[in-house]
């Protein structure tokens, strides 16, 4: 059963007390981005841990395999910046069954009527075999079988609906398959196509995986107590949460103030320096420091914002769990500093962006 994001909340409680029995297990597929894959399976196990129902994952190299109660497909393309394309898994062949000449032809009639316009794609993974010409022709087989059974007309370049057959060693799972529609709007909101732009602000898609890494849910009390001009703050609010911001700079914060007037929500901006944060209770705090890479102590003093941040996290955040989630760049060491504290580290993860940068994320457990 398929919910839409606004409901889910609601929802979600009364489909679990019915959701007992392993007969009922559906299958899922989620399809990540290859620039960092360590980062997107993070981002997804932190995802499936907010859902609420138990979901069995299987990864094969970048497609994920879950069996779930209930569909995590609509929430997962709703929150990830990582996924690419997710959907349901209709049919599964182990490839030793699979002929050449095999194109499913029932059922089609429930996913797809007259005038539909679909088109039918192939995934290889990693250890497949299939050539090129294998793959066209499973598209082209597999396509003229569902358009003589069901009118539906195929269109290559813009489909509605999309049939993926996704080619692996062992099996073949033919899927019926979205594209995320969220990775479109996170370009459209990149730091220099917002109302307030400066170069230090955090890109759209590390904003939205790192609020997703600290479990941010609808409704939430964010904090960054380095806001700048928001790049965080307006993920957090796009998410449904109420974000606050503490910057020591004034112009950073009118920025931030633009940025986030331009989503519907409630947000607050505090001038305040982040070793003495004015606020009491937060559900979750994502947050990237100065670097300080320019500054002569070579980052020592981003050393001591980082440090004073993690020592006064769990007197501010509310529950306990993996609700502190911070960036930085390698050289100031988060993982050393989280230990040096003797607080637990959930997830660390290196982000290369480009030659000379390496960043560095991660999750605190409070
Ligand atoms: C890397 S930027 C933050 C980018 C921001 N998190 C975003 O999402 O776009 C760091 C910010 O920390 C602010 N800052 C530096 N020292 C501070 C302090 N002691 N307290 C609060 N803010 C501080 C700077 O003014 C700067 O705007």
């Amino acid at each position: 059963m398929i919910f839409s994001m606004e409901s889910y909340r609601e929802s979600f409680p009364a489909e679990i007390i019915f959701t007992s029995s392993d007969a009922s297990l559906f299958k899922y597929f989620a399809y990540v981005s290859g620039e960092n894959q360590e980062l997107a399976r993070a981002e997804l196990e932190s995802l499936l841990n907010l859902f609420p129902c138990d979901v069995e994952t299987r990864w094969l190299n970048r497609v994920v395999i879950l069996e779930s109660h209930i569909s995590p497909i609509e929430f997962l393309l709703e929150r990830s910046a990582l996924i690419q394309k997710a959907g349901v898994v209709l049919i599964e062949y182990n490839s030793n069954q699979w002929s050449k000449d095999m194109t499913p032809s029932d059922g089609w009639e429930n996913y797809l009527t007259a005038g539909d316009e679909f088109a039918v794609r192939t995934l290889c993974i990693e250890g497949a075999t299939n050539s090129t010409r294998e793959r066209d022709r499973i598209e082209w087989d597999l396509g003229a079988s569902i358009k003589n059974r069901t009118n539906a007309r195929v269109n290559l370049k813009n489909p509605a609906k999309e049939i993926l057959v996704i080619l692996g060693p062992e099996n073949i799972l033919i899927c019926e398959s979205q594209n995320s529609k969220l990775r479109h709007l996170l370009r459209q909101r990149e730091p220099g196509k917002k109302m307030f732009f400066h170069p230090s602000m955090m890109n759209s898609t590390l904003s939205r995986v790192m609020c997703n890494l600290a479990g941010v849910m609808p409704d939430d009390i964010v904090l960054d107590p380095f806001c700048g001009g928001g790049g965080i703050l307006c993920e957090a609010s796009y998410i449904g949460a109420r974000p606050i911001g503490c910057d020591l700079n004034w112009k950073m914060l009118t920025g931030a103030k633009r940025n986030l007037d331009q989503i519907k929500g409630e947000y607050s901006l505090i001038q305040a320096d982040a070793q003495n944060i004015p606020v009491q209770s937060v559900d979750c705090i994502v947050t990237d420091p100065p670097y300080g890479r320019a500054s002569s102590t070579r980052g020592g003093e981003s050393i001591e914002l980082v440090s004073t941040l993690m020592s006064t996290a769990s007197s501010i955040l509310t529950s306990r769990g993996e609700h502190l989630c911070i960036c930085g760049s390698s050289e100031m060491g988060l993982l050393e500093i989280a230990q040096k504290q003797g607080l637990a580290v959930g997830k660390h993860l290196r982000i290369r962006v480009h030659s000379g940068l390496v960043r560095e994320l991660v999750t605190i457990v409070i």
